[in-house]
């Protein structure tokens, strides 16, 4: 199927690593002109080189990071919010100021970027914007409280958006993944999985953290190829009239309609 993205240009947050990093990859080889972000400047230079993309760097818990990721990234046709990160706090030692932190570096870094970005969108005429959300967001655990909301606060935004931008000719939508298999994540579990008994390497332990920690219909973490399809979709104009939507990639882990 062609996803007729060639040729639009392409801004995906935290794309040099994990999830945002493949995004990135599979839009670009749809044809998309990407910019790839991030603020670890040598991983950020390495993806955009290898795809053959323009890089910025900026921390998006700023304004003055985000003034420069607009700047560099110019004329944005697909904004993908995926840059986020999911510190490991219990309710414990989970201060007001770590809540704080996370909702700068998961929820107003997203918020900037549409400020920034959103307004040649709709003047154009045509633009797309998906926030990477995930499923903690409507099925919260007792860790990660601060994380847990932040999610919720993206879904949730991304759909005040879409209504917002009703008949502009951009559209917003929620791509929500359960656990996928990225290097942050890997290395998390690792380290659990050591402390419990259940092995060394991903291979032994991927069932038990499946079955005790993320359970789902498939019984397997989700590879990030799996989500990028997603956003690919929804970044296309075949996906004209879908707006305000959420689309889960869990493996079914999410138990509703
Ligand atoms: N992996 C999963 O299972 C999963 C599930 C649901 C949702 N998500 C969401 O998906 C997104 C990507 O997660 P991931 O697992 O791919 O994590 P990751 O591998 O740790 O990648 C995070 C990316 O975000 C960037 N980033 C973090 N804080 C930033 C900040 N303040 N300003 C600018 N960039 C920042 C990082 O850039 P640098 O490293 O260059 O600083 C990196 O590119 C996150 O928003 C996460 O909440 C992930």
């Amino acid at each position: 199927m062609n996803l007729e993205l060639e040729g639009k240009r392409a801004l995906v947050t935290g794309s040099s690593a994990g999830l945002g990093e493949t995004i990135a990859r599979l839009l670009a080889a749809e044809g998309a002109r990407v910019v790839v972000h991030g603020r670890n400047e040598a991983r950020t230079r390495a993806v955009a080189a290898s795809i053959g993309a323009d890089a910025v760097l900026g921390d998006l818990a700023t304004d003055e990071g985000a003034d420069e990721v607009a700047k560099v990234a110019g004329h944005v046709d697909i904004l993908v919010n995926n840059a986020g990160a999911y510190p490991h706090h219990t309710w414990a030692d989970a201060t007001p100021g770590r809540w704080a932190q996370t909702y700068q570096t998961n929820v107003i870094s997203g918020v900037r970027m549409i400020q920034r970005l959103v307004p040649g969108m709709r003047a154009r005429g045509w633009g797309r914007i998906i926030t990477i959300g995930g499923g903690l967001a409507t099925q919260p655990i007792a860790g990660l409280p601060d994380y847990n909301a932040s999610l919720a606060a993206r879904h949730n935004l991304a759909v005040s958006l879409a209504r917002e931008l009703g008949g502009t000719g951009v559209t917003s939508n929620v791509v929500a993944p359960g656990a996928i298999r990225v290097a942050a994540l890997e290395t998390v579990f690792l380290h659990m999985a050591r402390e419990r008994g259940w092995g060394s390497t991903w291979e032994e332990i991927e069932p038990r953290v499946v079955n005790e920690v993320a359970p789902n219909d498939l019984g397997r973490f989700g590879r990030p190829e799996e989500v990028a399809a997603a956003v690919a979709y929804l970044a296309s104009p075949l996906a004209a009239y879908v707006s305000g939507a959420t689309l889960r990639v869990d493996g079914g882990a999410i138990r509703g309609v």
